[in-house]
């Protein structure tokens, strides 16, 4: 229902994908189409908290009254993120992060070698954005991750609550076609130290205002 759990609460949200330039004309990036944090960010201001949405490059409205930062690549979302996580209470992390980017963005646009059929590209780890926020020692926010998976969604998605030191982690499997990455809809299991509750599949939008009141209720704790 429309509750009010989140009233006078703070709350920071990364969404949609981030674009790492591999030249003036080219980048790398992922499906993401920002659905799922901004489906939470309007569930969270409708719970009464007062939101801020860093956001990748997506082709979405911003929810009524919600502060949106744009970003584009892993390090500016970082350096929003941070920022915004030195001001709330819950930190929810549905950004799809590049975990790597190029060692170098040419500065010219790259050309095909003559009778050159291969090509290489060096790439370095990009920061991890909610573990940085998760490991703080000070100013620290309930922090929720969300796992994208193709295989043993839960398996994994138990191991990367427990390495980036987050309170909870939201898994999807994104081997089907039908949720997760750029559907409309999608079904997830929120894992926590205390064990696990499946959400089955619906709309992003109805996932998010209930995902809004777990995370409401865990958070007070
Ligand atoms: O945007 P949509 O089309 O609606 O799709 C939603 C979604 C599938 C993208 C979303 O529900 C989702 O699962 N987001 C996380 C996707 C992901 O890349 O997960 P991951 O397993 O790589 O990362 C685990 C967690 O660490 C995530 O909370 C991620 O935001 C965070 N992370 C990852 C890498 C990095 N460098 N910094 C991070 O903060």
């Amino acid at each position: 229902g429309s509750s009010d759990c989140l009233r006078g609460k703070r709350v920071a949200i990364t969404a949609g994908p981030t674009r790492e330039a591999l030249d003036p004309v080219r980048y790398l990036s992922n499906h993401s189409s920002g659905k799922m944090g901004f489906a939470l960010a309007e569930a969270a201001r409708k719970a009464g908290a007062e939101v801020t949405l860093i956001a990748g490059p997506v082709n979405l409205a911003t929810p009524a009254h919600v502060k949106r930062v744009d970003v584009i690549d892993a390090r500016d979302m970082r350096d929003a993120a941070e920022r915004a996580a030195d001001l709330c209470d819950i930190f929810i992390s549905a950004a799809a992060v590049a975990d790597f980017r190029p060692a170098s963005v040419a500065e010219q646009k790259i050309k095909k070698r003559e009778g050159c059929d291969e090509s290489a590209i060096t790439l370095v780890k990009n920061p991890d954005i909610v573990a940085g926020i998760a490991t703080r020692s000070e100013r620290r926010p309930f922090t929720v991750g969300f796992a994208a998976e193709t295989q043993q969604v839960e398996q994994y998605a138990q191991s990367k609550l427990q390495r980036k030191n987050l309170d909870m982690i939201i898994a999807n499997d994104v081997s089907g076609s039908e949720t997760g990455f750029n559907s409309d809809r999608n079904a997830v299991t929120v894992i926590d130290r205390h064990g696990n509750t499946q959400l089955p599949e619906a709309l992003k939008a109805d996932l998010a205002r209930q995902l809004i009141e777990i995370i409401a209720v865990k958070a007070q704790k």
